[in-house]
C-alpha cells in the first residue's frame, strides 16, 4: 500500500468518525449546532482530499478541474444562500430538494461509472459492481424524482391530494417488475448502454408513480424515507467509487433514515405501508374537510385568560403546527418569562409529530431562546397535566386530541396524546373550528373545562403578555 493510500484511508477514517459523532451530537438541543459543525468540518477535509488526489495529483485530472472549480462555488452559494432565507415552515421543502440533488448526484455518478466501462462486446463487467451500479441508479433516481415531486406538494406546485387514476397500482407494479428483469439483463447477459438507459428512465418514473398518490400531508414521512433511499444509494455509490467516507455517510443517512421514519409513524400510530398507499392527506393539511364547526363551545377573552395563568402554579403550554404558521414563539417566550417573573410554573409540553416535521417544535422554542430544560418530551410530561392550574393550547389539534384514547373509529385511534384535558383548566389558541392535519372533530373543544382564544396565535400571545403584565 502507498503512503498516499494509506492518507487517503486516515482521512476517510477521520471523515466518518466525524460523521458518526456529529449524528450523536445531534441526538440533544444543547450540543446539535456543534455536531452540525463537526460533521461538516469531517466532510470538508474529505472532499478536499478527493480534490487533491483526483484533480491535482491524478495524471489528467487538471483537464477536468474546472468542472469542480465552477460547481462548487454555484452550488455551495446555492445551498447557503436557501438554508439562510428559508423559513420554518418550509424546511420540509428544501430538505427534499437537497434530497433529491443527493440522490440525483448519486445516480448520476452511478451512470458515469457504468457508460465509461459498458459496452455490448467484450466481458461482462463483475456482478458485485454491476449490483452497486444498479443499485445507486435506481434508487438515486427513484430518490430525484420523488423528491422533486415531493418538493412541489409541499410548495403546492403540484396538486397536494392524492393523485390516483384506475389501474395506478398495476402500472406501478410493470414498471418495478421492468427495473427488476432490465437489472438481471444487465447484470448476467448484457452490459448494453441503451437497456441501461432504459433502466434509469423507469427508475424515474418510478419516483414520480410512487410519490404522486400520496396526500401533501404525508410528505414530511415521504421526505424522511426518500432521505434514506438517498443514503442508500450514496453508500453503493461509495462502493462502486471505493470511497469509504461515502459509504460509511450513505449507511448512516439510510439507518437514520429508516428509523427516524419509523419513529415519525410510530408516533402517528400509522404505517408506513398506510403512508405510502392509504390516500391519508391532502392539500394544506386536513384528510378531510375540516370537522369541529357544529361543536358547542365556550370563548374566553385574552385578559381572563391571562388572569387564570398568572394566578396559577403551573402551566403547561402546548404548541403545535399553528405556532409555527403564526411564528408566535417569540410571543411564547416572552409570555413565558412574565409568568416565570409571577412566581408560576412553565413548561412546554412537545408531541414527536407536533408540527411538520421531525423537531419542529424544539427548533421555533431553542430560536426564541427558551431553555432546552423548559421542553419536556410527551412521556416526561403526561402525568403532570393533573397537576396543572392551565394547560394553553398554542395552536395545536391533533396532537391534543382525546378521541385518539377513546374512539375506535377515529383515523388517529391509537396515537399517543398529549393529556390536556386532564388540567384544571384547558385554553385553546386558534383561528376558528377548522380541523387540523387529520381533518377531524376534536371533542376537547367541547370538553367542559375547554374555553376558546379565537384569532391568529401571535397576536392572542400578544394579547396574553399585555393581560399578564396587566395581572
Ligand atoms: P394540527 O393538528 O395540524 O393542528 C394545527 C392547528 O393550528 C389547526 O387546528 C389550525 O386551526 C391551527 N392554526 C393554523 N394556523 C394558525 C395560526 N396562524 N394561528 C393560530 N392557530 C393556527 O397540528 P398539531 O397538533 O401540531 O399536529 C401535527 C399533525 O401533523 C399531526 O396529525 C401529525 O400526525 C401530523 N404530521 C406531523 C409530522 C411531524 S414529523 N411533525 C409529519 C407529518 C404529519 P385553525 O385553522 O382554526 O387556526
Amino acid at each position: 500500500m502507498s503512503a498516499l493510500e494509506i492518507v487517503t484511508f486516515f482521512v476517510y477514517l477521520v471523515g466518518s468518525v466525524s460523521f458518526i459523532l456529529g449524528l450523536k451530537f445531534l441526538s440533544s438541543p444543547v450540543s446539535a449546532r456543534r455536531g452540525n459543525r463537526l460533521a461538516a468540518t469531517g466532510m470538508a477535509i474529505v472532499v478536499a482530499w478527493v480534490f487533491i488526489t483526483e484533480f491535482l495529483l491524478r495524471d489528467g485530472g487538471l483537464s477536468t478541474v474546472w468542472i469542480l472549480l465552477v460547481g462548487i462555488p454555484v452550488g455551495g452559494l446555492i445551498g447557503a444562500v436557501g438554508a439562510r432565507r428559508v423559513p420554518m415552515t418550509a424546511m420540509p421543502q428544501m430538505v427534499a430538494i437537497f434530497n433529491g440533488a443527493g440522490g440525483g448526484a448519486a445516480a448520476l455518478v452511478a451512470a458515469a461509472e457504468f457508460l465509461r466501462d459498458a459496452g455490448d462486446s467484450g466481458p461482462l463487467l463483475p456482478v458485485t459492481f454491476m449490483i452497486a451500479t444498479l443499485l445507486g441508479a435506481v434508487i438515486g433516481s427513484v430518490s430525484f424524482t420523488g423528491s422533486i415531486i415531493a418538493f412541489g406538494k409541499l410548495q403546492g406546485i403540484v396538486s397536494g391530494r392524492p393523485v390516483t387514476y384506475p389501474g395506478d397500482k398495476i402500472v406501478t407494479g410493470a414498471v418495478v417488475a421492468g427495473i427488476l428483469v432490465l437489472g438481471v439483463v444487465l447484470t448476467v447477459v448484457t452490459n448494453s448502454v441503451p437497456l441501461f438507459l432504459l433502466f434509469v428512465a423507469l427508475a424515474l418514473v418510478l419516483g414520480v408513480a410512487a410519490v404522486m398518490p400520496i396526500g401533501g400531508a404525508d410528505m414530511p414521512v415521504v421526505v424522511s424515507l426518500l432521505n434514506a433511499y438517498t443514503g442508500i444509494a450514496v453508500a453503493a455509490t461509495g462502493f462502486v467509487l471505493n470511497n469509504y467516507a461515502l459509504l460509511v455517510a450513505g449507511t448512516l443517512v439510510g439507518a437514520s433514515g429508516t428509523i427516524l421514519t419509523q419513529l415519525m409513524c410510530r408516533a402517528m400510530n400509522r404505517s408506513i405501508f398506510n403512508v405510502l398507499f392509504g390516500a391519508f392527506g391532502t392539500a394544506g393539511g386536513g384528510a378531510t374537510a375540516g370537522a369541529s364547526g357544529d361543536q358547542d363551545v365556550r370563548e374566553i377573552t385574552a385578559d381572563d385568560a391571562a388572569v387564570l395563568m398568572a394566578y396559577g402554579k403551573k402551566v403547561i403550554i402546548v404548541p403545535g403546527y399553528g405556532m409555527a404558521v403564526a411564528q408566535a414563539q417569540q410571543a411564547v417566550r416572552e409570555l413565558m418569562d412574565l409568568l416565570i417573573a409571577k412566581g408560576v410554573d412553565v413548561e412546554f409540553a412537545i408531541h414527536p409529530v407536533a408540527g411538520r416535521m421531525p423537531g419542529h417544535m424544539n427548533v421555533l422554542l431553542a430560536e426564541a431562546n427558551v431553555p432546552y430544560d423548559r421542553l419536556k418530551e410527551m412521556d416526561e410530561i403526561n402525568d403532570d397535566f393533573p397537576n396543572a392550574s392551565v394547560a394553553l393550547v398554542i395552536g395545536a389539534n391533533d396532537v391534543t386530541n382525546p378521541a385518539a384514547r377513546t374512539d375506535t373509529s377515529s383515523p388517529i385511534y391509537g396515537m399517543p396524546i398529549l393529556n390536556v384535558d386532564q388540567a384544571e383548566h384547558v385554553i385553546v389558541l386558534k383561528r376558528s373550528m377548522a380541523a387540523g392535519f387529520a381533518g377531524i372533530d376534536n371533542p376537547l373543544y367541547a370538553d367542559p373545562k375547554t374555553t376558546m382564544l379565537f384569532g391568529d396565535a401571535k397576536k392572542s400571545v400578544e394579547a396574553l403578555v399585555t393581560g399578564v403584565k396587566a395581572a
